[in-house]
């Protein structure tokens, strides 16, 4: 078998190599600041004593998971903490595959391209439920494709790449549809800080042992190097998660995990509203420009991505590429994310040169 590598990798280094300035809104990496008790937690660590330098218990330490536990109303045992939400989400769909209830993963379409990648690696199959044009998912469609051999529904809110946040009605139904097939609903919920309305809802609210709630700090502390993330597993699934995250990882980051335990301890709200503002500001501006230039787009509920899309000027590789090197902006071809966004881009809304890259796109294409 060979294993793809994601397209988002071939794009950035594409944007790498031009030969002239390009605002780059591949990625899902912020340019905003961690906290700053974070960057005092990392600074602390280096000179601490050399058992601090060694293994930590695989399944995370122990005040971490505890800290997680408080705060999400869940018992401490069901926490391990992974290398990033990435692991999580891995531990999670593996688990769901290895109860031998069925073969197949229902994902969205769109979809974050990761996780037909660890469907795939992990020998399920992939099967896919459109959304609607908003990137809500209707519950009923996904009663309908959900079969005897449905292993797990993956789902994602608020959401890469259509920025939805699913109603807590959805959750729910989505759980419910997820016991009725003996299966296991993985919720994502890596970007639940990055919720504009307030309208965010957990599937941890949901009492089940079907739900596996997958997250982690990379977005919400802005820390996508550190590695440090988290699942939350109904009691009786977490043994054999414990023991595949063990066997490949050993344990993720130490001084990662004490940076971030510090920073939960010392960080207050304003942080994290700072935050949304700051991007609530980057969606007006770079949606006005799209507007200004006859574009299609999508206005973000969550997670911080807008969908584009152009006028004879589909969301292809090749049409990505043009773009960096004619307009000077990289964005994510949206067929990267399944059938149904062919036509559109994605960009991230990482960078301040959010209105000059929609005029520069506008430049070009208006
Ligand atoms: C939907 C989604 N899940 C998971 C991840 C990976 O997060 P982490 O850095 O915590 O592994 C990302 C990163 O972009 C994401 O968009």
């Amino acid at each position: 078998m060979e294993y793809e590598t994601p397209l988002f990798f071939r794009v950035m280094a594409y944007a790498n190599e031009a030969d002239r300035d390009v605002v780059d809104m591949v990625s899902g990496n912020p340019d905003w600041d961690p906290p700053a008790a974070l960057r005092e937690g990392l600074r602390e660590y280096a000179d601490l004593e050399p058992d601090a330098f060694q293994y930590p218990p695989s399944v995370g330490l122990r005040a971490l998971r505890e800290e997680i536990a408080a705060r999400r109303g869940v018992d401490v045992e069901q926490v391990v903490i992974t290398n990033g939400a990435g692991e999580a989400n891995y531990l999670a769909m593996a688990r769901a595959l290895e109860r031998d209830r069925g073969e197949e993963i229902l994902l969205t379409d769109p979809v974050y391209p990761y996780y037909p990648g660890k469907t795939t690696m992990l020998g399920g199959r992939p099967a896919y439920v459109a959304t609607d044009e908003t990137g809500r998912l209707d519950p009923a469609a996904v009663r309908e494709a959900a079969s005897e051999d449905t292993a797990a529904i993956v789902v994602n809110s608020p959401n890469n790449p259509t920025g939805a946040v699913y109603p807590e009605k959805t959750i729910r139904e989505l759980v419910t549809i997820a016991e009725a097939h003996d299966a296991i609903l993985v919720s994502d919920e890596v970007y639940d800080h990055f919720d504009y309305a307030g309208a965010f809802s957990s599937a941890l609210g949901i009492e089940s042992n079907h739900r596996i709630v997958t997250n982690g700090f990379s977005k919400s502390m802005a820390i996508t190097g550190l590695r440090v993330g988290y699942a939350v597993f109904p009691h009786h699934l977490v043994e054999n998660a414990r023991g595949r995250h063990m066997l490949v990882n050993v344990a993720t980051t130490r001084p990662g995990q004490y940076a971030v335990l510090k920073a939960l301890h010392e960080t207050d709200p304003d942080y994290y509203e700072r935050n949304r503002e700051r991007l609530r500001e980057r969606i007006d501006a770079f949606t006005e420009a799209l507007e200004a230039a006859g574009a299609e787009y999508t206005r973000p509920e969550g997670s911080f991505y807008v969908m584009a899309r152009f006028d004879g000027f589909p969301g292809t590789v090749e049409n990505t590429f043009e773009l960096i090197d004619e307009a000077g902006v990289a964005g994510m071809p949206g067929s990267g994310f399944g059938d149904s966004r062919e036509d559109w881009l994605r960009f991230a809304l990482v960078t301040p040169r959010v209105e000059e890259a929609a005029d520069r796109l506008a430049g070009y294409l208006g």
